[in-house]
């Protein structure tokens, strides 16, 4: 894929191959794997904006910045109140980002119900003033949304523009419709419509797990740049190869991802967390089933390494 630097209101990105935000998944040692990896940009997990001019302290969790985080520090912000996402896009806890994005896709009903995510597909005037709010900040704002409710009620282009004049400084486009939560195929051709429909920076996402549908996301829709999710749950290093970036030694870097997760959370969050994303990483492996199966019954950071390092464990 062609890589470029890409401008989002004043915050230069070194490439074009962003990593998803991901409930679950995103956290700090995990984005910095990806950036050493040579992702462009990564941002956090949703978080609510409600919760966190609440000061709920699961908030402040999704928020941390382990040590020797470098790079681009971008945040992903949900809710459906205009004052209360002000309030958070000021929060002395987003100080230390450079970038605020408001999440317009999430399809899940209980975010749904709100009239937050995806919700605000069907609500465009206070999707702009969610945009506006935000840049109270005045911080680089982005937004990531979907095509529509269904394929019947397609958004795309007035969604797009309607960001755009509200502000925004880069939108991606999750090329899926709401009811078909994540699977199904990727409308290249609505992507292609908000591209040509405003000049901010757009980023295409949807179903990149290889080099190839990478080049064929950015060929078809024309936009700037891919944004990469489940494809690097279960391949962290396709970052790497999109970016051309060499890897000496694969097992090391999630080494790292395994110690920067216990020194700096709770011990049971990571071993919960890392079974379960080091389990992601062997999708495909011959002895996936098996190897799942010791996971799961790791109990500690000792097992958890020892597990890695074995021969089975092939990456
Ligand atoms: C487990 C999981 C968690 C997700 N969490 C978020 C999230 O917090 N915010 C968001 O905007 N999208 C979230 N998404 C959607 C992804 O960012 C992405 O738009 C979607 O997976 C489509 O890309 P893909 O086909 O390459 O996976 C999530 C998706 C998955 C599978």
């Amino acid at each position: 894929m062609h890589l470029k630097r890409i401008n989002i209101g004043g915050v230069e990105t070194p490439n074009n191959v962003f990593v998803a935000p991901l409930a679950g998944y995103t956290n700090s040692p995990f984005r910095v794997l990806c950036q050493s990896l040579g992702a462009g940009l990564t941002y956090t997990e949703m978080v609510s904006a409600k919760g966190l001019c609440y000061g709920s302290e699961n908030t402040s969790e999704l928020l941390k910045m382990t040590d020797g985080y470098s790079g681009i520090k971008a945040v992903q912000l949900f809710g459906s109140e205009p004052d209360f996402m002000r309030r958070a896009a000021t929060d002395r806890e987003i100080e230390p980002f450079d970038l605020i994005d408001i999440n317009m896709g999430c399809p899940v009903p209980k975010i749904f119900k709100n009239g937050e995510g995806s919700a605000l597909l069907a609500d465009i005037k206070k999707a702009q003033s969610l945009v506006k709010a935000a840049k109270a900040s005045k911080k680089a704002v982005t937004v990531k949304f979907r095509i529509g409710l269904t394929e019947e009620k397609l958004v795309t282009r007035d969604f797009a523009v309607a960001m755009e004049d509200a502000g925004a400084d880069l939108i991606t486009v999750h090329g899926r419709t709401r009811d078909k939560i994540y699977s199904g195929d990727v409308n290249y051709e609505q992507i292609a419509k908000a591209k040509a429909a405003v000049k901010i920076p757009v980023i295409a996402n949807g179903g990149v797990f290889s080099r190839q549908d990478a080049d064929r996301l950015l060929n078809e829709t024309g936009a700037d740049g891919v944004m990469l999710a489940r494809g690097v749950l279960y391949n962290p290093f396709l970052i790497a190869e999109l970016t051309n970036t060499p890897v000496a030694d694969k097992k090391r870097l999630i080494l790292k991802q395994i110690d920067d997760c216990y020194d700096n959370y709770d011990y049971r969050y990571s071993t919960v967390t890392l079974r379960k994303m080091l389990a992601m990483y062997l999708k495909g492996a011959h002895n996936a089933t098996k190897l799942r199966t010791s996971l799961i019954a790791c109990t500690s950071r000792e097992q958890i390494v020892d597990l890695l390092f074995s021969d089975d464990y092939t990456i």
